[in-house]
């Protein structure tokens, strides 16, 4: 343990940092990839029934449980878990929610590092000459190691390596830089998403379309929107829609907790919870709804996006159709595009970073510059397999385990911790302290029963699935 030297600068840089943390690649890439896949409107329910019974009392939980362990002077999730119970296994339980942490950076920072190169590509108009099927090609080509055709040699490696130099460089920082990185991002970002959301609207039946007649950017919208109840006793949508809320919320691994250790003892954590939660759905379910899905929809038809939903679209298909616009409106829509991709990734890389850091600080002694290098470097070396091997589904198997299955076992042992062994009287003093708002009573008891069995419901149930 150390002095804590640092806080936050200012509540408007925490809330954006902290918004900024969950605003990421998911909503932007998961979201309507896993909405699709699990069935549209069927995905909607489960989603928003989640993200009101474990998302925002989760957030109560890892907010508070932050700042109650930045109290004792500790920085990193271990050491935070270890104030609330005696035994050694919560420490080890934090150690757990650092290493997916790490997992979830290395892959996450592959992506992250696409969207500078894609916007490197956007501004040098390398897209404007390019059919569809090139522009797919272009990111196969850039995905396969190995092959040069897509201007810079090993480009995928060049740029995961100055994507992790950029994350490593401002997390050696310290708060300061994530906080500016957020005060600039976050408002670029909101500015991007609604342009391209606007447009994604506007497309709507007037054939926008020389590619398909048909097609229908209000087709995407209803599918997404309107609910189906048919696969609601379906544990594995149960799974899929806990496991986004819980990937777009960055809760289950630790993440908000080192965050919130750098607020002050009286600070509120109950409104801040709830603004950064709130800003992270706005986020999700309005932008991440409006842009790829009813674009894509709007040009190819909902067919088309049914049969081809996956995490390529983004890349693959978003070019092309921005080529619709004219060459220079392209070159600005893949600005906005992958810029806004950019800026959600590296303010929720950067958080992926603090837990690692501040466990090292808190065992190591060691220097938030020590700290950032070596997360940096391990990053790099877990992350090579999926730079590699992305074409063989390296990828996917990260995701699942790292980016899924982990979050709901780390929030459901969480959950328990605050619940049943530090005890609900004193955690709901906890989340309560300092409070700016009145929370309901309601989800006292949430958290106490509903949350932690449903958690573990889902996790009993989705046990089939993970075989
Ligand atoms: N919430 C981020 C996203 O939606 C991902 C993330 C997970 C960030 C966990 C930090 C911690 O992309």
């Amino acid at each position: 343990m150390s002095g804590k030297a640092e806080s936050w600068g200012s509540r408007v840089g925490l809330i954006l940092a902290m918004a900024g943390n969950a605003v990421g690649l998911g909503n932007f890439l998961r979201f309507p990839v896993q909405a699709v896949e699990n069935g549209g409107g069927a995905f909607i329910i489960p989603y928003l029934v989640c993200f009101v019974v474990m998302g925002i009392p989760l957030l109560f939980i890892e907010w508070s449980t932050g700042r109650y362990g930045g109290r004792y002077g500790n920085h990193s999730t271990p050491y935070i878990l270890d104030t609330m119970a005696k035994g050694r296994i919560w420490k080890y339980i934090g150690v757990f929610g650092i290493f997916t942490n790490i997992a979830v950076a290395s892959y996450y920072c592959y992506i992250e590092s696409w969207t500078m190169s894609y916007v490197y590509h956007s501004v040098r108009g390398t897209f404007s000459t390019m059919n569809q099927a090139e522009i797919a090609g272009f990111f196969n080509d850039y995905t396969t190691i190995g092959k040069s055709t897509t201007g810079i040699p090993y480009e995928a490696i060049v740029f995961y390596i100055l994507c992790l130099l950029l994350n490593t460089f401002i997390l050696s920082k310290g708060l300061k830089g994530i906080e500016r990185v957020a005060k600039i991002g976050i408002p670029l970002l909101l500015v991007f998403g609604a342009i391209l959301a606007i447009r994604g609207l506007t497309l709507g039946t007037d054939g926008a379309s020389d590619l398909f007649p048909d097609a229908n950017a209000w087709d995407g919208l209803n599918f997404l929107w309107t609910p189906q109840y048919d696969s609601l006793a379906n544990p594995k949508v149960w799974l899929a829609a806990a496991g986004q809320i819980f990937f777009t919320l960055s809760v289950g691994m630790g993440t908000i907790h080192c965050y919130a250790a750098y607020l002050k003892s009286k600070d509120d954590v109950a409104l801040n919870a709830v603004s950064a939660g709130f800003m992270n759905e706005f986020v999700e379910v309005v932008l991440g709804s409006l842009i790829v899905i009813p674009i894509a929809a709007g040009y190819l038809g909902l067919d088309w996006v049914l049969q081809n939903a996956g995490f390529g679209m983004a890349f693959q298909t978003m070019p092309y159709l921005f080529q619709q616009w004219g060459e220079t409106l392209a070159i600005f829509a893949g600005i906005f595009w992958f810029g806004l991709l950019f800026f959600a990734g590296i303010t929720s890389s950067l958080a992926m970073g603090t837990p690692w850091m501040g466990f090292m600080r808190d065992e190591f002694n060691w220097s938030g510059k020590k700290g950032a290098w070596s997360f940096g470097l391990i990053a790099l070396i877990m992350g090579l397999p999926t730079v590699f091997f992305f074409q063989q589904g390296v990828f996917d198997e990260y995701d699942y385990w790292a980016g899924t299955v982990s979050l709901v076992v780390f929030a459901f042992l969480e959950t328990v911790l605050f619940s049943w062994i530090f005890g609900i009287k004193k955690g709901w003093a906890e989340i309560n302290m300092g409070a700016d708002i009145k929370v309901p009573i309601f989800f006292k008891y949430l958290i106490l029963v509903v949350t932690p069995l449903l958690l573990g419901w889902v996790l009993v149930a989705s046990l089939p699935d993970m075989a």
